[in-house]
């Protein structure tokens, strides 16, 4: 079996000295780690790590969009991968999954490999709708889409109300949505790809975690940033 993926999804977490501290203690990370660092700090890591993710893009390749990042532009930096439609984007910066579907257009028109984040409310989990959520997000965010395939997109699956929450659900909760997620993209698409769990993991229950059959890895927020969670996590997964 590959080993399993992580993607460190940094968010606005780190100053410079942060960084700095970070990338003098974990000088190299091993190929199955993806680092997503906040976007002005991405050439200082793409120093150290080969597997860099911006953690949004526009939909748009190059013009006057103040504020905004290119996929086009990523791809000549060096990073391959971009997280698309983060449940913070999503509630923050109201990105519909019309938005999300046109950003992940554009980051495979592009080269940049997909990680798309689904995940179903606390109320949509409280009433039982968790798997009609991850469905028409599924099918909202690749409709129309001949580009994706099961070497360019990943499926972050990321409960909402266990984002930095340190809650998380059931091992039996996450098995469940994660074989339901591959069905459908199967079923639909014709195609298996990775899903990861994501949501308040770290070094403490990704031992827990990790025993759950069906996932091919997590994406981590909060503890991504410090160095001794990301060196006890690395070793749980990689053995
Ligand atoms: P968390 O974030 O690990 O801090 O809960 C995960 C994520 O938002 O990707």
């Amino acid at each position: 079996m590959d080993s399993r993926t992580l993607i460190f999804n940094m968010k606005m977490y780190m100053d410079i000295n942060d960084v700095r501290n970070y990338l003098t203690q974990l000088p190299k990370l091993p190929d199955n780690v993806i680092v997503c660092p906040e976007m002005m700090y991405i050439p200082y890591f793409l120093t150290k790590y080969s597997n860099i993710s911006l953690q949004n893009i526009y939909s748009i390749n190059e013009g006057a969009y103040t504020g905004e990042v290119s996929a086009q532009h990523a791809k000549k930096l060096g990073i391959d991968y971009t997280v698309i439609g983060h449940s913070e984007r999503r509630i923050y910066f109201q990105e519909d999954d019309n938005m999300i579907n046109a950003k992940i257009k554009t980051a495979l028109d592009n080269d940049l490999k997909v990680i798309l984040c689904i995940g179903e409310m606390l109320e949509d989990y409280e009433k039982g709708n968790t798997e009609e959520k991850i469905f028409s997000q599924i099918m909202d965010d690749l409709f129309d889409n001949n580009k994706f395939n099961q070497d360019n997109l990943i499926i972050a699956y990321e409960p909402v109300w266990a984002i930095g929450t340190g809650k998380v659900p059931t091992n039996e909760e996450i098995s469940k949505t994660v074989k339901f997620i591959k069905q459908i993209i199967l079923k639909q698409f014709g195609i298996n790809i990775k899903v990861m769990y994501g949501g308040s993991v770290n070094s403490s229950n990704i031992e827990s975690l990790n025993t759950i059959d069906n996932i091919d890895g997590f994406m981590v927020g909060g503890a991504s940033t410090k160095v001794d969670e990301v060196n006890k996590m690395i070793k749980v997964v990689n053995g």
